[in-house]
């Protein structure tokens, strides 16, 4: 719930750590290094600090901030004083938009490193009660920054008026600009990135996520040409095993009939989603695919898959049992990811590589370097960039334990997409 700025505890384990050297740092009983050499590499609170922050120069955000914690802190007098806020980025072009706000290329002021920043406006969040999403998108991103194929986040903050996730820029661009302009991709390509997909969904579904939300736009290259899946915002957490869920929201095209029925469903819709994905990078189509919307929708439900000459055997094997309208028939029903990883189709992937990033991408985007904008849709681009983004007011309505910075120190000493 969102609730007038007072401090709720999120970090609950955190919080007595937090405020207890807060206070000292306050009453100026020991400064910052202190904190660091008090705290050694090992205290947990210590893992969640970034120690660039303790040398800043006097009087940025940080100093004021006294302690580095603060990042946690759920008020409006304890945002104040956050590590890292909207004023610490210039915001230099928008690099996507959707319907809860925009994305954007950000260059980290102190660090010259450059970030894709969500901002989200509070006001549609709060009109569309939808607050739970964008809540979750920072839940999960928090709960998977390990895995080689999701975005990861580096911060989260808020201003009085929006909420701000800082994420690895994906220079490479949507999966599907390049599909676009190339209208297939070869078998070969087509597996390289359906088997990073499938490696990052079964890593969801191990935390009991569901992504549901698989789609074009939210299927990204980093700059080697790796693939990198964003945007969780309609990610289900807590779908246990052959737990279901009823609820809905997403894009159409590429989601699974029991979803558009709004009847029950469990993780088998990522298997569904990646079918579809699959399907438009083998044929150049969506699957069930009519110019007419409801058209499309219907043949979704009811239509039987017609899959053309052109894909090999093992590859129109894979879609049939991805496409499956009965989720219990589903490849990937029982054992998820494992039914994928031993299908003819991925016989030549070796998993265990592909994971570790030692298969060469079969295409990597040519950029000039780390704020490259060339595979981005000018669509996006051309719009605006909003003055107000690096102003931080205060005061406002205060979402519970949103701000956040990321466990591992490379956020501010290395960038971590190529570049
Ligand atoms: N569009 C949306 N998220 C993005 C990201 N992380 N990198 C590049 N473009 C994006």
């Amino acid at each position: 719930m969102v609730k007038k700025a007072k401090s709720p505890v999120t970090y609950a384990k955190m919080k007595g750590i937090v405020s207890y050297f807060a206070a000292l740092i306050k009453e100026k009983k020991f400064g910052s290094t202190d904190l660091l050499q008090k705290c050694g590499n090992s205290h947990p609170f210590y893992r969640h600090v970034d120690s660039e922050c303790f040398r800043r120069p006097e009087g940025s955000v940080c100093d004021k901030a006294g302690a580095a914690a603060l990042c946690f802190t759920t008020s409006a007098e304890e945002q104040q004083r956050s590590l890292v806020s909207a004023a610490d980025f210039d915001y230099l072009k928008v690099i996507g938009t959707g319907s809860f706000g925009k994305v954007l290329l950000a260059r980290h002021k102190q660090n010259d490193k450059y970030y894709a920043v969500k901002v989200v406006k509070k006001h549609i969040i709060l009109k569309k009660k939808v607050e739970g999403h964008i809540i979750c998108e920072r839940n999960v991103l928090l709960k998977t920054v390990n895995h080689p194929f999701l975005v990861r986040l580096h911060f989260s903050f808020q201003t009085r008026d929006r909420l701000y996730l800082v994420l690895d820029y994906a220079g490479g661009g949507e999966l599907f600009y390049h599909l676009q302009r190339e209208s297939v991709f070869t078998e070969p390509r087509a597996r390289f990135y359906a088997a990073e997909m499938a490696s990052a969904l079964g890593y969801l579904h191990s935390l009991h996520i569901v992504y549901r939300d698989l789609k074009p736009e939210n299927i990204l290259l980093d700059s080697a040409g790796h693939v990198v899946l964003t945007d969780f915002g309609l990610c289900k957490e807590g779908i246990v095993g052959r737990a279901t869920t009823k609820t809905f929201c997403g894009t159409p095209e590429y989601l699974a009939p029991e979803v558009l029925q709004q009847s029950e469903y469990d993780r088998t819709v990522d298997w569904w989603g990646l079918g579809a994905v699959l399907h438009e990078m083998l044929y150049g189509l969506p699957p069930f695919y009519s110019a007419d919307r409801m058209v499309m929708l219907r043949n979704i439900m009811f239509q039987p898959l017609v899959l053309k000459a052109g894909v090999s055997k093992a590859g129109r094997d894979l879609l049939k049992r991805l496409l499956n309208r009965d989720r219990a028939k589903r490849l990937g029903a029982k054992h998820d990811v494992a039914e994928l990883q031993h299908h003819s189709f991925f016989s030549s992937i070796q998993w265990d590589e592909l994971v570790t990033k030692k298969i060469t991408p079969p295409f990597v985007p040519s950029l000039s370097g780390p704020d490259d904008l060339t595979n981005v849709d000018p669509a996006f681009t051309n719009l605006p960039v909003p003055q107000s983004l690096g102003m931080c007011e205060e005061d406002g309505i205060t979402f519970p334990g949103f701000s956040y910075m990321s466990q591992n120190v490379p956020s501010l000493s290395t960038q971590t997409n190529g570049y």
